[in-house]
């Protein structure tokens, strides 16, 4: 049995590539650079779902329609609701959805993760919820539900940076989620909810968060080899590095610390706090390779998701919400790939407990 199934090929796909030795994502043929340069998250979902799930030509618009008619739950988040963890409070929100392998159930999963996150932030602060525009595209309408102003060009773009980087990305553990689900014909939105939950957890989408509490506790950057040695002395792991596929960087690191010094040049971080990071991550990387030699572990995607997501003003208990924004056109698109062309997903276990007495 292989431990966590490390190398276990579970599906065939046509959607993304994740090259671990070598350090490269390519998604339908395309590589992450060129897709995070070119492509707007709506294009993204569009060449995701090819051949998968046929979406209308209007997609920004229709997708725009979609978050309206997902705003119409936001009345149903009563306060215990609203008390929740955000990702927490974003499943309950979820599952009311309705569930089915139609386009209108897939745009809607699609647009639930920002609307109903940016309304439940608002509730929590005692705000009300900021309706959709359907005219606008989907990352920037997000971040002005969220902030009740228009975003600048630079943030709406960051964030829409975001969205495309995480997409999609093989085998991951909430994908596989999804595709489990799907294999048994239930609908998209079951196979989602699945892989929101699987998503939370921090040594996968829970991580950045957390990034953010080192660096805090760690404060100047010149504190950062004893604070990152300590830890790493009480065995703890340092969030934001390694990665079960990845023996080099995780491309999805540069194409995000691109998209930071972006903001960063505009203003919208702070060069200190930039400075604090790029310290914790250098000695963090030393500290690694010595302290364990025979693991390469690297910078993921985790880390610098952490430092764009609080420049664009989301709270840190939300990051996984915005993960799941983005990834939710990659569970769509395995769901359907898995349901239209896979077998039911039932693998087997070894059982290794007590074997019934023999009768005497
Ligand atoms: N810090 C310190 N040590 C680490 C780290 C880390 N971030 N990651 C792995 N290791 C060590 C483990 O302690 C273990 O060492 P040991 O053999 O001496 O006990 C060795 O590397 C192998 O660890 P595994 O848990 O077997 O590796 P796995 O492939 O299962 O882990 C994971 C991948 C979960 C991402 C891990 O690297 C981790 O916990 N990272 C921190 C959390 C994080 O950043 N999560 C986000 C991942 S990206 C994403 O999912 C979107």
């Amino acid at each position: 049995m292989k431990s966590g199934l490390e190398d276990v090929v579970a599906a065939e796909t046509v959607l993304s590539d994740v090259d671990g030795a070598n350090g490269r994502l390519i998604v339908r043929g395309i590589s992450l650079d060129e897709l995070v340069a070119t492509s707007r998250y709506e294009n993204v979902l569009r060449l995701l779902c090819d051949g998968f799930l046929p979406l209308p030509d209007d997609l920004p618009a229709a997708l725009g329609r979609a978050r309206q008619a997902v705003f119409a739950h936001v009345a149903s988040a009563d306060p215990a609701i609203v008390a929740l963890p955000p990702v927490d409070g974003l499943r309950a929100l979820m599952a009311r959805l309705p569930d089915g392998d139609g386009i209108d159930p897939a745009l809607q999963l699609v647009a639930a993760p920002a609307v109903f996150t940016s309304a439940l932030l608002r509730l929590r602060n005692g705000l009300a919820p900021v309706a959709p525009d359907a005219g606008l595209a989907h990352a920037t309408d997000f971040l002005r539900m969220l902030s009740g102003t228009m975003p600048t060009a630079q943030q709406a773009d960051a964030l829409d940076r975001y969205l495309v980087t995480v997409a999609d990305h093989g085998l991951n553990a909430s994908t596989f989620a999804a595709r489990v689900v799907a294999s048994t014909q239930a609908g998209l939105a079951s196979a989602v909810l699945a892989a929101l939950s699987a998503l939370k957890g921090p040594l996968h989408g829970g991580a950045p968060g957390p990034v953010l509490d080192m660096l805090d506790a760690v404060g100047q950057p010149a504190g950062a080899p004893a604070w990152l040695d300590d830890a790493l002395s009480r065995g703890e792991r340092l969030m934001g590095f390694g990665h079960r596929i990845y023996r080099v960087r995780d491309p999805r690191a540069d194409a995000l610390k691109g998209a930071v010094r972006l903001l960063a040049t505009s203003g919208a971080i702070a060069p200190a706090r930039l400075a604090l990071a790029e310290a914790v991550e250098q000695a963090a990387l030393d500290l690694l390779k010595r302290k364990k030699p025979d693991r390469p572990l690297e910078t993921n995607v985790e880390f610098y998701t952490a430092l764009l997501l609080e420049a664009l003003g989301f709270p840190r208990d939300a990051f996984t919400c915005v993960f799941a924004a983005g990834r939710v056109g990659g569970w769509i698109a395995h769901a359907r790939e898995q349901a239209l062309n896979g077998r039911l997903i039932r693998p087997m276990s070894v059982y290794v407990g007590p074997v019934p007495r023999q009768a005497a």
